[in-house]
C-alpha cells in the first residue's frame, strides 16, 4: 500500500464493490494543487488529515487551519476504534499503524497556540482593504496612506500606527491631495471608524510584532518529517474576513519570500485552505484575479495549495482549473444550485467508463470520494470511486491539557508568545523623530532670519507642521505649531520625519508584490 514517492489516499472499488486498486497522490505533483469538496459531514476533514499525515511523513511541512477544532487530534496517536479498524480491513490496509505527528499550534489570539502576527506594513493596502471591506474611495485613501508610509520608509506596525497616519492625512487632506491625489476627509473618517470596529473584533491581536517568519512554518523534525502547523480557527471564524485575509496574507508572504524551484520531487510546503469559499465570497474582482495569479505562480516555488470547501462552485473557475488533485466527497442534489454543483464536479473529472460520475457523487458514503490525481507526465488519472483510508493519528480533538503539552515543547516556543515591548517599536520611530525635529528646528530658525536665502530647495514642503513654505509665505506664524512640538507624540514626530523624507524623495521606497505584501 505504502509506495515510495506517493501518498496513499485510499482504495478504489469496482462497480461490484470488490477491491480495485490503491489510489495515490504523487509527491512530485503535490505542488500542482488540489481540491477537497463535499457536503457537510461527508469526510473532508478526515481526508485533509490523512493527506497532511502523508505529506508530513514524506518530509513536507504542512499548514492548515482547524476550523472546528477537530483537526488537532493529528498531534496524538490514533486509537483502534471499531469503525476505523473496519475501514482499514475493508480497504486492505495492513498493517494499520497508529502514529502521532509533529504539530505546531498557532492562534491569532494566542489562546490555543503560538501567536501569529504581521504588521500593517507587511499586509499592504490590497488585503487591508479586503479586511475592511473598503469602498473604492476608502481603498484610494488607504493606497495613499501606504504610499506615504512606504516612500518614507515608515513601518506601520499596528492599527494605532495606521490611525495616527490617517489623523495626519485628515488634518492635511487638501495639501496632501496636491501631492498624492485626492484624499477625501470623509473617507479618512470612515476608514478610521472601520479600524475601530476591526480593533473591537480582535484584529488588533493580529497586527504587531514579532511578525511570523515563514521559515517557522516550514520546519522539519530531526527524523525528517514535515511539521504540521495547525491554526486554531474556531474563534477566528467568527470574523470570516480576518480569517480569509490572514490566509491570503500568508500565501502572499510565501509567494514573495520563497525562491523559484521549478517542479521539485516533493513540495516545499503544502497549504490547506479550509472553508475556501470565504476567500472568494464577495471578493472584489481584482482580488480574485490576483489570487488566481498567485496560485498559478506559487507552484514553481514548490508550494501546493489545497482548497477545501463544500461546493466546487465556491471556487472561481480560473482557480478551479489549476487544481490538479481532486477528491470529491458526496454532494446533495436537491436545489438547482446543488444540481449544478454536482454537474460541475462530475464534468471536471476524466470519466470512468464503469460509472456515471454525477450519479455516484450523490450516492457516496461517508469517507468515500471520487478521486483523480495527476499521474504520468501530469495528466489527471481516470476518476475512481475510493474509500478513503482511516487516519493514523487521532480522529477528533486534543484535550486542552494535551494541546498545552504540545505547545510547551514546541520548536517555536518563546519566539512569538510575548508582544514586543511597544517601546522598542517606538524607539526606532523616536530616533527618526528626534532627528526630524532637529532638522525642522534648524529649518525654522533659518526661516526666522530675514528672508535671505530661501532658494535652497531641499526644504520639505509637506504641510501641517507649521514651518512649510506655504504658511511662511502667507505670513502665518510658525510659533504655535513649534511649541506644539514638545507635546507631539512620538508617532506624530515620526510622521513628520516621513513627510520630510517623502518630500525630499530620499526615502527608499518599499516594493509590493502581487497581493500587495512587501517584497524583500
Ligand atoms: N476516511 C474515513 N474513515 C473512517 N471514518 C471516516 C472517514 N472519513 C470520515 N469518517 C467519519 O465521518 C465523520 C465526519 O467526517 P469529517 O469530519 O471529515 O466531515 P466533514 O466533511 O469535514 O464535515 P464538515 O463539513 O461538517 O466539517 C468523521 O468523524 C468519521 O466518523
Ligand atoms: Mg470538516
Amino acid at each position: 500500500m505504502l509506495q515510495e514517492g506517493k501518498i496513499y489516499i485510499g482504495t478504489s472499488r469496482k462497480p461490484d464493490d470488490s477491491i480495485n486498486k490503491g489510489e495515490y497522490l504523487e509527491l512530485k505533483f503535490g505542488n500542482r494543487h488540489g481540491l477537497i469538496t463535499g457536503a457537510t459531514g461527508t469526510g473532508k476533514t478526515v481526508t485533509l488529515q490523512i493527506l497532511a499525515e502523508g505529506f508530513s511523513n514524506a518530509g513536507v511541512p504542512v499548514f492548515c487551519a482547524d476550523v472546528k477544532g477537530d483537526l488537532s487530534g493529528i498531534g496524538a496517536m490514533g486509537e483502534p476504534k471499531d469503525f476505523l479498524l473496519k475501514r482499514a480491513e475493508q480497504i486492505g490496509l495492513d498493517p494499520y499503524d497508529f502514529q502521532e505527528f509533529p504539530v505546531i499550534f498557532w492562534d491569532l489570539y494566542g489562546e490555543k497556540g503560538h501567536r501569529v502576527r504581521t504588521t500593517i506594513s507587511e499586509m499592504g493596502p490590497l488585503l487591508l482593504s479586503r479586511l475592511m471591506n473598503a469602498t473604492d474611495a476608502q481603498e484610494g485613501v488607504l493606497n495613499i496612506a501606504f504610499k506615504i508610509a512606504d516612500e518614507g520608509g515608515l513601518p506601520l506596525l499596528d492599527l494605532k500606527d495606521l490611525q495616527a497616519l490617517l489623523n495626519y492625512m485628515g488634518e492635511n487632506a487638501s495639501e496632501l491631495s496636491n501631492q498624492f491625489g485626492f484624499i477625501s476627509k470623509a473617507s479618512v473618517g470612515s476608514i478610521q471608524r472601520e479600524l475601530l470596529i476591526l480593533e473591537q473584533q480582535g484584529a488588533e491581536h493580529f497586527f504587531g510584532e514579532p511578525a511570523l517568519k515563514i521559515t517557522d512554518i516550514m520546519r522539519t523534525t530531526n527524523d525528517g518529517r514535515g511539521a504540521i502547523s495547525v491554526l486554531a480557527a474556531d474563534k477566528l471564524m467568527m470574523n470570516p474576513r480576518l480569517y480569509a485575509t490572514f490566509l491570503l496574507w500568508l500565501l502572499s508572504e510565501l509567494f514573495e519570500e520563497l525562491p523559484e524551484v521549478g517542479d521539485p520531487d516533493k513540495p516545499k510546503l503544502v497549504f490547506f485552505f479550509d472553508e475556501a469559499h470565504l476567500l472568494f465570497n464577495d471578493a472584489p474582482k481584482v482580488l480574485v484575479e490576483r489570487v488566481e495569479q498567485v496560485v498559478r505562480l506559487i507552484r514553481s516555488k514548490g508550494v501546493g495549495v489545497y482548497f477545501v470547501t463544500q461546493n466546487p462552485l465556491d471556487v472561481p473557475e480560473a482557480v478551479l482549473a489549476q487544481l490538479g488533485n481532486r477528491i470529491q466527497h458526496a454532494l446533495r442534489a436537491y436545489s438547482p444550485r446543488e444540481q449544478k454543483a454536482v454537474k460541475t464536479a462530475a464534468d471536471t473529472f476524466r470519466p470512468n467508463p464503469d460509472f456515471n460520475c454525477a450519479d455516484v457523487i450523490t450516492n457516496l458514503g461517508t469517507g468515500e470520494a471520487l478521486v483523480s490525481t495527476l499521474e504520468g507526465k501530469g495528466s489527471p488519472s481516470i476518476v475512481e470511486r475510493t474509500l478513503v483510508r482511516p487516519p493514523a493519528s487521532r480522529l477528533g480533538p486534543l484535550t486542552d491539557a494535551e494541546r498545552q503539552k504540545v505547545v510547551d515543547v514546541s520548536p517555536v516556543r518563546g519566539l512569538y508568545d510575548e508582544d514586543f515591548d511597544r517601546d522598542s517599536a517606538y524607539e526606532m520611530l523616536a530616533k527618526r523623530a528626534a532627528k526630524a525635529a532637529e532638522q525642522a528646528e534648524a529649518a525654522r530658525q533659518a526661516e526666522e532670519k530675514p528672508a535671505e536665502d530661501t532658494s535652497g530647495g531641499s526644504r520639505w514642503t509637506l504641510p501641517g507642521f507649521g514651518d512649510d513654505a506655504a504658511e511662511a509665505a502667507s505670513g502665518k506664524q510658525a510659533r504655535p505649531r513649534s511649541s506644539g512640538h514638545k507635546r507631539e507624540t512620538i508617532m506624530e514626530a515620526a510622521m513628520k520625519s516621513v513627510a520630510r523624507t517623502v518630500a525630499t524623495q530620499v526615502g527608499r521606497a518599499l516594493v509590493r508584490g502581487i497581493l500587495g505584501s512587501l517584497k524583500r
